[in-house]
């Protein structure tokens, strides 16, 4: 039960929001980066790959999404004719804010013979100029399916695009984004880590700098994270990624240790603080008011809906 002072009765979250998805005949998808009581309220957890391919398939009437924007706008795209709520509107991305439709466009303009692949952490806007969309989940597999003599345009995730030219070794124009989460882990403080723990396996998220990748043992979309501590048979993990993921680690394997990996300020910073302004209490809200929601143009809708089928049907 949760108290909560502005209300006159206590409110029990999880007891309303699990009557309000009975009435509304709703589902709620969640990111593996949210709080641990939004993820087990949840009907569906996933990284970005799977809550796309969620909600293409569902047959509620009502998405509620508990991950940042440009993953409800995602949804919405996919779903035109369902409501589509979000716990905060305000729940961005520091990628899809590197990377505005008019710069996207000049950028476009500026290299016309090049196939735009765009990493699904951009705006809807940007997704309808860009020609294939992917996730760090299938990114590599879409690239190579694409003609050696084809020049590719990688954007907005500079550190996801070295990363994917080295696996692929194909050359690409890269946009230069970055995550303000995974490039702030530091080197140092993880080498400390590694000398504490000689027997943890680091794995690490490819949106991290190059400098983190290369201490690896693994690396992998936040899902593939997931299933590599699952079958893997080492008792630690250094984890280099949002903390979030955690607790999905640490319910699948109990008895494992999952350290999560400090950045490089004093700070918290291995919580993004986008995924984190969503909480139990707004979801609750969100459901209550059917508000916020997400609004797309039918035009943006269309040309968005082309390359995310695309990405579906490659990967
Ligand atoms: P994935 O969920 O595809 O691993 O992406 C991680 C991320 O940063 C989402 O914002
Ligand atoms: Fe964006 Fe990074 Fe937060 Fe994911 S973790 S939503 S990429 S800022």
């Amino acid at each position: 039960m949760l108290r909560n002072n502005r209300y006159e009765t206590k409110i029990n979250f999880e007891e309303e929001i699990l009557k309000l998805k009975k009435e509304l005949n709703a589902v709620i998808l969640v990111h593996y980066y949210q709080e641990g009581n939004i993820q087990d309220i949840g009907d569906f957890i996933g990284d970005s790959l799977e809550l796309a391919r969620r909600a293409k398939t569902t047959d509620a009437d009502v998405i509620v999404f508990a991950g940042v924007h440009f993953m409800a706008e995602t949804a919405k795209i996919l779903n035109p004719n369902k409501k589509i709520i979000i716990p905060d509107l305000n729940a961005g991305c520091s990628l899809s804010d590197s990377c505005p439709p008019n710069l996207f466009r000049e950028f476009r303009k500026k290299n016309p013979n090049h196939l735009a692949i765009t990493y699904i952490n951009c705006s809807a806007a940007v997704k309808a100029m860009s020609d294939i969309i992917c996730t760090s989940s299938n990114a590599e597999k879409i690239i190579n399916q694409i003609p050696l003599h084809q020049p590719i345009l990688f954007s907005p995730d500079r550190n996801l695009g070295k990363y994917l030219a080295k696996k692929t070794g194909r050359e690409m124009l890269l946009w230069n984004g970055t995550c303000i989460v995974h490039e702030a882990f530091s080197e140092k403080k993880i080498f400390k880590l590694k000398n504490e723990f000689p027997d943890a396996k680091l794995i690490a998220h490819p949106e991290c700098e190059e400098n983190i990748l290369s201490l690896a043992d693994y690396i992998g979309s936040t899902s593939k994270l997931l299933n590599f501590v699952k079958e893997d048979s080492s008792r630690k993990y250094i984890v280099v990624t949002e903390a979030g993921i955690i607790h999905q680690m640490e319910k699948a394997e109990p008895t494992k240790m999952f350290i999560p990996a400090p950045s490089d300020k004093s700070c918290e910073c291995n919580n993004c603080p986008h995924m984190k302004l969503n909480t139990l209490e707004k979801l609750y809200l969100c459901m209550k008011n059917l508000s916020p929601e997400i609004i797309l143009s039918d035009e943006i809708i269309a040309k968005a809906l082309v390359p995310i089928e695309k990405m579906l049907a490659m990967s």
